[in-house]
């Protein structure tokens, strides 16, 4: 599986915004946002264009798009957090959505919203998710994105543990991650060390 570290001094700068705890929701909303773009940017690298000529004001050259916008698809609800600023960047993606959340004694994922199309033949996906912990969350989104036809799934992740990487390395299912760190591990909650804590708590607060 291919896992790609953006290591950027910018990318860091924010992500130790995020895992600082004495950063409050909005200044960590905008660390996420801003740390989005680089982690998009970086994952449409190897993407595919189509060229097309444009006319300059003063000459004609070669214009480019990308030839096959991926479907964009935030994991509810720490996810929502990375969709507009992904949109951003990608204007004419489509998005779809999916809500989990982890149960806190058996850390499984529990499912409470699907809004996906029927028919994803072919398609690349854009799954973006903040934490890969255990991997159960991002291993059941891709399955059903594959289940529904997706050809290859990129997770977008702030973070990642090793034992997530390892969850998803063995699931054989086509995906690459594209995250800003590797961290060293999963304490005995299932929490991500040193990680940010939770995510989603961290954007909008506990419930
Ligand atoms: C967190 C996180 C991921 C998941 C990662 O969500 O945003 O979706 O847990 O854990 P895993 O890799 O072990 O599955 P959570 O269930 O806390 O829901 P939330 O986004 O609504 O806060």
């Amino acid at each position: 599986m291919d896992t790609r570290v953006v290591d950027h001094p910018l990318a860091a700068a924010r992500l130790s915004t995020m895992r600082d705890a004495r950063t409050g929701s909005a200044e960590f909303r905008s660390a996420l946002q801003e740390l989005t773009l680089m982690l998009i940017y970086e994952a449409t690298r190897d993407a595919e264009v189509v060229t097309e000529p444009i006319h300059t004001p003063v000459a004609r050259t070669d214009g480019y798009r990308l030839a096959n916008p991926p479907l964009l698809v935030p994991v509810l609800r720490a996810g929502l957090g990375m969709a507009d600023q992904a949109h951003r960047l990608i204007p004419e993606a489509q998005m779809g959505f999916v809500g989990l959340a982890r149960d806190e004694e058996t850390l499984l994922p529990t499912p409470y919203l699907e809004s996906l199309p029927e028919d994803l033949s072919g398609r690349s996906v854009f799954v973006l998710d903040p934490m890969l912990a255990t991997g159960g969350s991002m291993v059941y989104t891709i399955s059903l994105l594959t289940g529904r036809g997706a050809r290859d799934v990129t997770a977008i992740c702030m973070l990642a543990a090793p034992e997530g990487l390892q969850k998803m390395e063995d699931s054989g299912l086509p995906v690459r991650v594209v995250t800003a760190s590797v961290d060293e591990r999963l304490n005995e909650s299932g929490f991500i060390v040193p990680g940010l804590g939770d995510a989603g708590d961290r954007e909008y607060g506990s419930v």
